[in-house]
């Protein structure tokens, strides 16, 4: 396909395509002002920093800096290549694709394709085996005896791997799939010596998990006779990695989204006898601990999260560590507590759907409710002295909340519990907070000095942008807004930005007009190619400055840019006579301050000539 006729393309697609309705699909978005504003899916905040414009037909999270037209986003957010999203939004705006050379002719597109059939159709086969064949009639009695009904097996399409080294491998071979391909899609496996290929999952009940989309892109397979690992999993692929997807989300994500809430388990069995108990918005992580990403996926599908997670010890630190990840990623959370021992599935058979949502899920505790129970368990709180102590880890576990009221209650109860005066549980709560706001106050200082440091520059307080860079920036903004200002700028600035970045977007801007591209900082976005760049533009493009700028100011940011270097040097210069003037007023010898006296004055005469030429200049 010749660059144009794909680029004609793109844009056709870029056309018929409303942003705004793309990333609405993932993200709640808002009106405000000129722009639609919601929680960023890209990093983890609680105020709404993430900015979608209909008119420009692009997103900037002024947060973490990402941005882009409507197919960086899907690349992003579906960790798609340009092909892939240029494919599926064609498909939605029902353009077809271009008959000669398909974008997704390349061979490691064609391979992610045949993975994904391969998936779908193994998970048809493994169903078949489990529900029609003699090979799968010990796992389905298995299954039927966990109380998995016909209804749920046929809606989960849980399966059976047969105890085979070559069922699937045969299978897939006839139907003419590619086994070095399989095998890097997990489905098959390669011995010690990289010469023989077999089936990964073999005598184990095979339970599908699926993308957002729907898609089937692993396995969790258990094992029936209690051989090691009892689930095996499948390994990190192109299509599945543990660490960015939920079990169930594509199924569970329309209850989420009307309940506002999500249930999150430990395991798969726990979801689906939830799901079959009429609990329709659980999901579950595949295996591993709860990761930052994960709970931002969460966060942009409910508001609230109930983790149920089983009541073991290992489950309830799991829990805890799922909590803070949870709150950060601005989720409410509650941690619905089960008996000793049982896991949400176990409880579910023993006592049926009603009492695990009436007595588990509606139970649910509050983060600190929880906390302090689990502080509780801890303490034996057998004399005065243990309660005294159990008291003040209390009081500090409270102390962290931001509410007033909030914290007032439960020191209420604190006091009720154990007949302590009202007064005395405040006036040790009182200290507490203090000790914390203290100790915050530290870390933030501690912090900032770290930052500070880090960046070389010895300062506690944020420092502005020097007038260069705040100048480039303009004129950036106005260069991406038209053609005049830019070829202006070329001429009189060259390509002599100071600032790296801001010179590299500034030959991207030449170059493109130079193309003969139109004033458009949605296409323009589109043309960038280089990731920083690309976020700088954004950011640029979607701030909100006058709409007509005048020759007159554009000179001044012109000359502010121009005479950057010998402001530095001016800079430079003054520092250096500071640094003489005090060194002359700490010297002893005569002779020697004399001497540094006549250099520093040396330098004022260097320092008035570069201060006239800039005033020239
Ligand atoms: P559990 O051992 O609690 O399994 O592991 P479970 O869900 O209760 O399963 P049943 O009831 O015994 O069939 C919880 C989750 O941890 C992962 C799986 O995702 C499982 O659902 N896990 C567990 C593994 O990935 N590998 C293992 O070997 C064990
Ligand atoms: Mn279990």
């Amino acid at each position: 396909m010749s660059r144009s006729t794909s680029e004609e393309f793109v844009q056709q697609v870029r056309s018929a395509i409303d942003i705004v309705e793309v990333i609405s699909e993932y993200v709640p978005l808002k009106k405000s002002g000129r722009s639609m504003v919601g929680l960023c899916p890209f990093h983890s905040e609680k105020t709404p920093s993430f900015h979608v414009s209909a008119e420009r037909q692009f997103f900037h999270c002024f947060g973490c800096k990402a941005g882009g037209d409507v197919f960086s986003f899907l690349m992003q957010m579906e960790q798609l290549t340009f092909p892939e999203a240029l494919r599926k939004l064609a498909e939605r705006a029902g353009i077809p694709l271009p008959a000669a050379d398909p974008p997704l002719g390349d061979n490691q597109n064609t391979a992610k394709l045949a993975m994904y059939e391969a998936h779908k159709l193994a998970a048809k086969l493994y169903h078949h085996v489990l529900t029609s064949m003699p090979h799968g009639q010990k796992a389905l009695e298995y299954l039927r005896r966990r109380g998995l009904t016909e209804q749920t097996i046929a809606e989960y399409q849980i399966g059976y791997a047969p105890d085979s080294w070559d069922f699937l491998a045969t299978w897939l071979k006839k139907r003419g799939f590619s086994l070095p391909v399989m095998v890097e899609a997990g489905l098959l496996a390669r011995g010690e010596n990289g010469q023989r290929i077999y089936d990964r999952f073999r005598g184990r009940i095979m339970f599908p998990i699926h993308d957002t989309q729907g898609e089937v892109i692993g396995f969790g397979g258990r094992s029936l006779d209690g051989s090691q690992p009892k689930y095996l999993n499948s390994p990190e692929t192109p299509l599945f990695s543990k660490s960015h997807l939920l079990f169930n989300l594509h199924r569970a994500r329309t209850a989420i989204r009307k309940r506002k809430q999500a249930v999150l388990f430990e395991g798969y069995v726990d979801v689906i006898t939830a799901w079959q108990a009429g609990v329709q918005q659980g999901i579950a992580t595949l295996g591993t601990a709860l990761t930052e990403h994960q709970a931002r996926l969460l966060r942009r599908n409910a508001e609230q999260v109930i983790l149920c997670y089983d009541g073991d010890a290992a489950g309830q630190e799991a829990a805890e560590k799922a909590v803070s990840l949870l709150q950060q990623a601005g989720c409410s959370v509650r941690v619905a507590t089960l008996p000793p021992g049982v896991d949400p599935d176990e409880y579910i058979r023993r006592n049926g759907a009603e009492a695990f949502s009436q007595n588990v899920l509606l139970q649910a505790l509050p983060v600190t409710a929880f906390r302090l129970q689990q502080l509780r368990a801890r303490h034996a709180l057998r004399d005065a002295d243990d309660q005294a102590r159990y008291v003040q880890e209390a009081l500090q576990l409270i102390a962290q909340l931001p509410s007033a009221v909030e914290r007032d209650m439960y020191e209420r109860q604190l006091a009720e519990e154990f007949s302590l005066s009202l007064d005395a549980v405040k006036a040790e709560a009182r200290k507490a907070y203090r000790r914390q706001k203290i100790q915050q106050q530290r870390d933030k200082v501690a912090s900032a000095w770290n930052n500070s440091i880090n960046n070389g520059k010895f300062t506690l307080t944020k420092t502005l942008p020097p007038a260069h860079q705040t100048a480039e920036r303009m004129l950036l903004y106005y260069m991406i807004r038209s053609r005049e200002v830019a070829e202006r700028v070329q001429q009189e600035c060259g390509a002599r930005f100071y600032t790296d970045e801001h010179s590299a977007l500034a030959a991207y801007l030449y170059a493109y007009y130079a193309e003969g591209n139109p004033e458009d900082p949605g296409r323009f976005l589109h043309y960038v190619q280089d990731e920083k760049c690309k976020q700088l533009a954004s950011g640029l493009a979607m701030m909100e400055c006058k709409e007509h700028v005048s020759d007159e100011e554009i000179s001044d940011y012109i000359r502010q840019v121009n005479s950057y270097p010998l402001r530095a040097q001016l800079d430079e210069l003054r520092a250096e006579q500071q640094r003489l003037a005090l060194q002359a007023a700490n010297e002893v010898d005569e002779a020697a301050r004399r001497q540094t006296v006549m250099e520093a004055a040396r330098l004022g005469m260097r320092i008035h000539q570069l201060e006239n030429a800039l005033k020239e200049g």
